[in-house]
């Protein structure tokens, strides 16, 4: 984690590049000062803090010592089929404080729950979710390739307008997870609060892509946002192997991931004014969430899958977790 301190730093680092660069201290000054401009033009100031910690820590949340929030993630994907109603009515019915739900799109433009971009991996189909319009979806068992798929048998694939109302139902908070179409995404999701407003207050956007976030808050400022990251992951896959076997490629890749983490720590949050910050289990310390604490941003844990870990997250780092399952320890999620 490259985390070079507060803005200061970062400015009087830009300033002696730019003295470098140019060796004039005049033109230093007014580049330097024109980019703190700018990014003070174009960048979202955070919602409250209190509305955030409405949906950060709602009062019921209660695991552990602190009001930390237990995440299903993707509703729960191993006590139930994933991204479906029976996932959100079991993580309810099993204590979870909200879930995480993957937004996508049928080929008819309806948003849905799925987190692939083919439906093979969960369901009983095949192929692009580009190529299967809401009425083909509504066809296929969302269960069938769950290890409980005789329990959960015929369950459907939900449209996002039937999952949140059952988890505006059962009081669950929502951790919406979108990962492309910035523009589509940030016009469902303005309908959505518009037509559901307690969501400002029970829900949150998540993406690994700033362009996501930067949308969402263009269509409406008063959502509460998150950025999802995982260092190192373009040049490793979550497992930590190496993602290209090139040494060149490898070594270019590296160079970018440390680019990327600079941006996410120093810049794209300021830029998108997130409320939370949702990273890879591994890499939350005590300094890093209290790094973001002085910043106001909520650090959110990914995947929390083990009874012990949940304790470490809940009791010791006190940070709200993402998690598989509810109900058991299972096997670790990238
Ligand atoms: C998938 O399962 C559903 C429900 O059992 C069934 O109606 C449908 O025909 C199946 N679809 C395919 C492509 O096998
Ligand atoms: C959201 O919470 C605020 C208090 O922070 C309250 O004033 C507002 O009425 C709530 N909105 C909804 C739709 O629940």
């Amino acid at each position: 984690m490259l985390l070079l301190g507060d803005q200061v730093t970062f400015y009087s680092i830009i300033f002696v590049l730019v003295l470098l660069g140019t060796r004039s201290p005049v033109w230093t000054v007014v580049l330097t000062a024109s980019l703190y401009l700018f990014m003070a033009m174009i960048q979202f100031p955070q919602v409250p803090a209190i509305r955030a910690r409405q949906v950060l820590h709602p009062e019921r949340a209660t695991a552990g010592s602190a009001k930390v929030s237990v995440v299903a993630h993707r509703g729960g994907g191993h006590d139930a089929p994933e991204n479906t109603i029976a996932a959100i009515r079991e993580a309810s019915k099993n204590g979870a404080t909200g879930v995480e739900l993957d937004l996508e799109f049928s080929a008819d433009g309806i948003p849905i729950l799925m987190h692939d971009e083919t439906v093979d991996r969960t369901t009983n189909g095949s192929g692009p979710l580009s190529h299967l319009k809401l009425s083909d979806l509504g066809k296929l068992d969302a269960a069938a390739k769950h290890r409980l798929r005789e329990k959960f048998a015929g369950e459907k694939v939900p449209t996002l307008e039937e999952a949140v109302e059952e988890c505006i139902k059962l009081q669950l908070t929502i951790y919406f997870d979108v990962k492309g179409h910035p523009d589509e995404a940030a016009a469902a999701l303005k309908d959505l609060y518009k037509k559901h407003p307690v969501l400002y207050n029970s829900s949150i956007v998540c993406s690994f892509e700033p362009k996501v976030i930067y949308r969402m808050r263009q269509s409406d400022p008063e959502v509460v946002t998150a950025l999802t990251h995982r260092p190192w992951s373009l040049s490793h896959f979550g497992d930590g192997t190496p993602r290209f076997s090139s040494l060149w490629k490898h070594c270019w890749m590296t160079v970018m991931d440390i680019m990327l983490d600079l941006a996410h720590h120093h810049v794209l949050w300021r830029l998108c004014g997130i409320s939370a910050f949702l990273i890879q289990k591994n890499f939350v310390s005590l300094d890093y969430v209290q790094y973001w604490a002085q910043r106001g941003v909520d650090v959110v844990a990914w995947t929390v899958n083990t009874k012990v870990e949940k304790n470490y997250y809940q009791e010791l780092l006190q940070v709200n977790y993402i998690t598989d399952s509810l109900v058991e320890d299972c096997e670790p999620h990238y």
